[in-house]
């Protein structure tokens, strides 16, 4: 085995041990989420009864498709466990999501959850994070002031010089499903992730950024030499 396809398949069946009959689940967005939406929905097929919440619309459409019940996350939570998928994360389980552009509904149904499992590949087990950009959403409003400020926070915080760029979708700005924008940050390092997450917070028109900072329990990582699975520390 040596397809990233098939690590993310992989990881995604692991993570199938962390679910059982009756739980409230939180469904990620992403490639390796999608793998665990598919094993998943097999197993739905099969007679087991979860029901889901969605971190994207693309998430809830897939979800349904193979059969697997949906609700709101206002229904269902707290929920027992979401299932997500990741760019980066260090081995303390900090990670950079948002390469999906869904990373706010994410980091939302991350924490109404009382466990977050992230499946991934072995390429995105990193020492330093950084070196995928950070996505950060803002509102669309001022977007080009926020992104000055942006650069003038993330300058003062040690960045110097780091390209934001708003990302694009197929026609024009890429929006998120909550109607914001992107700006991809090529931070290269991430010297210290939870001061960072702070900074980019404090930004007005920033709504969200990428880090997810101690929302991970377990990340179930695979790759040529196998799975395995890495438990956060308690802090
Ligand atoms: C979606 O917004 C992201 O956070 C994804 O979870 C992340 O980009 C990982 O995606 P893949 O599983 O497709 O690599």
């Amino acid at each position: 085995m040596s397809d990233p396809a098939e690590f993310k398949r992989a990881a995604a069946a692991a993570a199938l041990d962390f679910i059982h009959p009756g739980m409230r689940l939180g469904l990620g967005t992403g490639s390796t989420a999608e793998a665990f939406l598919e094993l998943l929905g097999a197993r739905v097929a099969r007679g087991l009864e979860v029901v889901g919440a969605a971190t994207s619309e693309r998430t809830a459409d897939k979800a349904r498709a193979l059969g697997i019940r949906v609700a709101d996350l206002d229904d269902l939570a707290p929920l027992d466990v979401t299932i997500d998928g990741a760019d980066e994360a260090d081995d303390a389980l900090n990670l950079v999501k948002g390469g999906g552009g869904a990373l706010l509904r994410e980091k939302i149904v991350a924490a109404s959850s009382r466990r977050m499992v992230v499946i991934a590949d072995q390429s995105k087990l990193v020492k330093r994070l950084g070196a995928f950009a950070l996505p950060v959403e803002v509102v669309a409003f001022g977007a080009r002031s926020t992104l000055d400020r942006l650069e003038r926070a993330l300058a003062i915080a040690g960045y110097k010089n780091v390209a934001v760029t708003p990302r694009n979708g197929a026609e024009g700005l890429f929006r998120t499903d909550g109607g914001n924008l992107i700006f991809d940050c090529a931070l290269k390092v991430i010297h210290d992730a939870p001061a960072l997450a702070s900074v980019l917070s404090q930004v007005p028109g920033v709504v969200d950024h990428g880090l997810f900072i101690g929302l991970a329990s377990h990340l179930i990582v695979a790759g040529p030499d196998g799975t395995r699975i890495l438990e956060r520390k308690a802090s």
